[in-house]
């Protein structure tokens, strides 16, 4: 990550942290901008008395929000949220989204379906014409049986790979799943993709994130972007 991507998140994240009003109730993302956000609004907590309840997307977030003295709630423990704001590793032209490099999918998409407005920071590198040339599509799996589920990725055309930790271990999510990082050689078609993944006994969720970004905040070394993107709700949150 270069300097300037580093600057260019901090100014999508107090972007976004802009949009939280005080009586609200805010989906926290996961991953380093995310982070950003988390902090810059612990510090509008402490510095202008904001009031919201935060519903965290993985134990990290959590962890970082009760720090900063932000009140949270869980997600059933909410009928909706006002606004979500995550981080992504790819948006393409159609803010179609590749999330979940940080293994926090699974409650990522959860939150997100529950929200009225999605809003999605970025550095622009993470604007690409098409997804998947370079990052994998995430796959959430059963622990139980992962073996045999990567095998039926590999019928559907994806080059694995199951995630690990840096000493080699396999990497357990916080809903105490596998993931299996899928390459694709042809992701031309998400939607279609999407659909045959969730049909494969043993896949939770994947890190495609259809109809799930409202709102685009592209940060950037002197400033932030905000693009509203109208793209169309994706029926799967219906
Ligand atoms: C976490 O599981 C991910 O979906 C992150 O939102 C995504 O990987 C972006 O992370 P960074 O903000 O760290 O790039």
């Amino acid at each position: 990550m270069t300097v300037d991507a580093d600057v260019a998140k901090v100014h999508a994240a107090r972007s976004a942290a802009d949009l939280v009003r005080s009586g609200m109730v805010v989906g926290l993302g996961s991953g380093s901008t995310a982070a950003l956000l988390v902090r810059r609004l612990g510090e509008r907590v402490a510095t202008e008395g904001l009031q919201f309840t935060g519903v965290p997307t993985s134990v990290a977030t959590a962890e970082l929000a009760r720090e900063l003295g932000i009140p949270l709630r869980d997600l059933d423990d909410v009928t909706a949220l006002d606004l979500n704001i995550d981080g992504a590793d790819e948006v393409d032209p159609k803010y179609r989204l590749i999330k979940g490099r940080g293994g926090a999918l699974l409650r990522e998409k959860l939150v997100a379906c529950v929200a009225r407005r999605r809003v999605t920071i970025v550095s622009p590198e993470k604007i690409v014409e098409r997804l998947g040339a370079a990052a994998p599509v995430p796959v959430e799996v059963s622990r139980l049986g992962w073996r045999h589920v990567e095998q039926r990725l590999k019928k559907l055309g994806a080059e694995t790979a199951p995630r690990r930790t840096p000493t080699g271990m396999l990497f357990i999510t916080d809903g105490g799943n596998v993931i299996v990082d899928c390459h694709f050689s042809n992701l031309a078609d998400p939607e279609s993709l999407e659909a045959g993944l969730k049909s494969v006994v043993g896949v939770f969720e994947t890190g495609l994130f259809l109809g799930l970004c409202d709102v685009l905040i592209v940060g950037r070394p002197d400033g932030a972007e905000q693009i509203v993107t109208r793209a169309p709700r994706w029926s799967g949150c219906a």
